[in-house]
């Protein structure tokens, strides 16, 4: 029943994230009663895979595929996988998907409900977590997919519902009276695909805020109004009602935003944690507001209410690939992507991503 290939797995020690070890077998996992084994190819890594790890105690992220080794973890990615194996009758072997995975060469679930479209996965460990992460869409069942934009979509897919999510939370709250956006880490892809659906809305002016090396980047992605570099930003106007996109997560930078902004710094809007291997201290003696943490799937899970799940894949569709057309543009892309074999280089990218050693016009897809 499963292919003769060995099966791999990444591990990550949990308190070190850049302490990693490969842990291979002969045996490729079987399937039980009512379960399916997928093999992955390709799944994508972005620096939001780190912060999954790094919040992976305080947030559940290491729950989602847990493994017996005390004290050590299977980063979630993002990416898709073929079914090699089967004894669901109504999900077939090689029927192919998109979803949430280990870093592994192979997965086992157990779809509960299935429907047309998606299975979700009913093991017992993944109950209670939230139910976004668990469910696996299949590839052709699904209007928007085709197979040569595969690529961008594991790489972008999980970063551009969020900032799909965010961009109709912010319309929707009408700035919280902010005529100005500022969007740290504005080179990630979190940050700039933020902007892309900020500026369909119609939205605000955009200050782009990142470091010396990326500031070239920044203005090249023509998404912002002005790329301002970290060193840079007490030149800031501040004069101006600002909201403050934080997509990096360092506590410094904050604070000066903060401090530089005074009463004009409407609202805080905790996105990301870029910049950061360990979930922030709670901020003491904080000018302005306080720090709100946006999590795309609650909001998500609301819009799924008001609008129905089907509608919103819709809308959220639609978007997308006009985003993918946006950084796929014939001159200048804003991405180049990278496949590489095998979870050994992996743990490369992984390693450098750890220290921001990554160019952002670099996406990384790994066959493990
Ligand atoms: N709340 C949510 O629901 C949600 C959903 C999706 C993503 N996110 C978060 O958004 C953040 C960005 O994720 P992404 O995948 O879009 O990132 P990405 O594209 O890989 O971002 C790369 C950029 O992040 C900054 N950076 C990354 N690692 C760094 C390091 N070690 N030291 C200093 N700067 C570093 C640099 O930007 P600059 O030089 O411009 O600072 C770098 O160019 C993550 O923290 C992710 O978890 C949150």
């Amino acid at each position: 029943m499963a292919e003769k290939q060995g099966f791999q797995r990444l591990l990550m020690r949990r308190d070190q994230l850049d302490c990693m070890r490969l842990d291979a077998s002969d045996t490729v996992p079987e399937p039980g009663a009512d379960e399916i084994v997928l093999r992955l190819d390709p799944f994508a890594l972005t620096t939001n895979n780190i912060t999954y790890a790094a919040f992976g105690a305080a947030m559940k992220y290491w729950d989602f595929f847990p493994v017996e080794a005390s004290g050590w973890g299977q980063m979630p990615v993002w990416g898709y996988a073929d079914v090699v194996a089967s004894t669901v009758p109504s999900i077939g072997v090689s029927q192919r998907y998109f979803g949430y995975f280990p870093t592994a060469t192979h997965l086992c679930v157990r779809p509960g409900k299935i429907n047309q479209a998606s299975f979700r996965d009913d093991m017992a460990h993944r109950r209670g977590l939230p139910d976004i992460y668990n469910w696996y869409q299949r590839t052709d069942q699904d209007p928007f997919h085709a197979a040569e934009i595969e690529p961008l979509h594991a790489i972008y897919r999980p970063l551009f519902i969020t900032a799909y999510s965010l961009a109709d939370f912010l319309h929707d709250k009408a700035g919280f009276g902010a005529q100005r956006f500022l969007i740290s880490s504005a080179s990630s892809k979190t940050a700039y695909a933020t902007a892309w659906c900020l500026r369909q809305l119609g939205d605000r002016e955009l200050i782009g805020l990142t470091s010396d090396r990326n500031l070239d980047f920044v203005a090249e992605t023509g998404l912002y109004d002005q790329a301002l570099s970290y060193s840079n930003l007490k030149e800031i106007n501040a004069s101006i009602p600002t909201l403050y996109i934080d997509v990096a997560g360092n506590p410094d930078l904050t604070r000066t935003v903060h401090e530089t902004l005074g009463d004009r710094l409407v609202h805080d809007c905790t996105v990301g944690s870029a910049q950061s291997q360990r979930p922030p201290a709670a901020p003491v003696d904080l000018p302005g507001p306080r720090p709100s943490f946006f999590f795309a799937p609650d909001h998500i899970a609301r819009r799924h209410q008001d609008w129905g799940v089907a509608e919103f894949n819709r809308r959220a569709g639609q978007a997308t690939q006009g985003f993918y057309r946006y950084v796929a543009r014939p001159v200048k892309p804003l991405l180049t992507i990278t496949k590489i074999d095998g979870l050994a280089a992996a743990e490369k990218v992984i390693s450098a991503m750890l220290t921001g050693r990554v160019d952002p016009r670099e996406g990384h897809l790994i066959n493990p």
